[in-house]
């Protein structure tokens, strides 16, 4: 059986890494579908946010996922990728109430469709994209949110290195 992961990955964090490994030991097949995200301001490109992603999968050795762009709703990628399962990691109680909402809202554009939640490793539970973003901003240390790779992807873009 295959699932999809969804998400922004601006950039791809250790948090998001292990949700795909986890998820990669119990399905056959592991979407990871990267949004292409008008509305929000993204630090990466779509390009590069899943040329990282790509990265990460090859560096973590996880051989049954692929990464995929998407635009628009995620029911149609679904439908168009023929998958009727998303995965979505649950970290704190208060990721529970806008989880739910696009749960009910993809199951109520497609009824066949399901999503499971996993509950975040208590190591990564309190991380996201944008609060690693924000650390490195002010020089803080990342290094326990995100990969030495993503690290020096995030240094150069911001200019912090050559
Ligand atoms: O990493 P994020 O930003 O929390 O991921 C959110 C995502 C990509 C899962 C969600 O925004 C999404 O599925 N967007 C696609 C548009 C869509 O289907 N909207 C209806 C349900 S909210």
């Amino acid at each position: 059986m295959k699932i999809i992961y969804p998400g922004s990955f601006d950039p791809v964090t250790k948090g998001h890494m292990d949700i795909i490994k986890r998820i990669s030991e119990k399905f056959d097949e592991v979407i990871v579908a990267c949004l292409v995200n008008s509305e929000k301001q993204t630090m990466f490109s779509l390009e590069e946010r899943v040329s990282i992603l790509n990265e990460e999968i090859e560096n973590y050795k996880i051989t049954n996922v692929e990464v995929k762009a998407f635009e628009g709703l995620l029911v149609d990628f679904a439908a168009s990728v023929g998958c009727t399962m998303i995965a979505r990691g649950l970290r704190a109680i208060s990721d529970y109430e806008y989880e739910w909402q696009i749960a009910h809202i993809n199951s109520s554009l497609n009824n066949d469709l399901e999503t499971i939640f996993l509950v975040a490793n208590s190591k990564y539970s309190y991380i996201s994209s944008s609060i690693v973003k924000e650390i490195i901003r002010y020089d803080g240390d990342i290094s326990n949110f995100v990969s030495e790779n993503v690290e020096l992807r995030i240094k150069k873009k911001l200019k912090i290195i050559q």
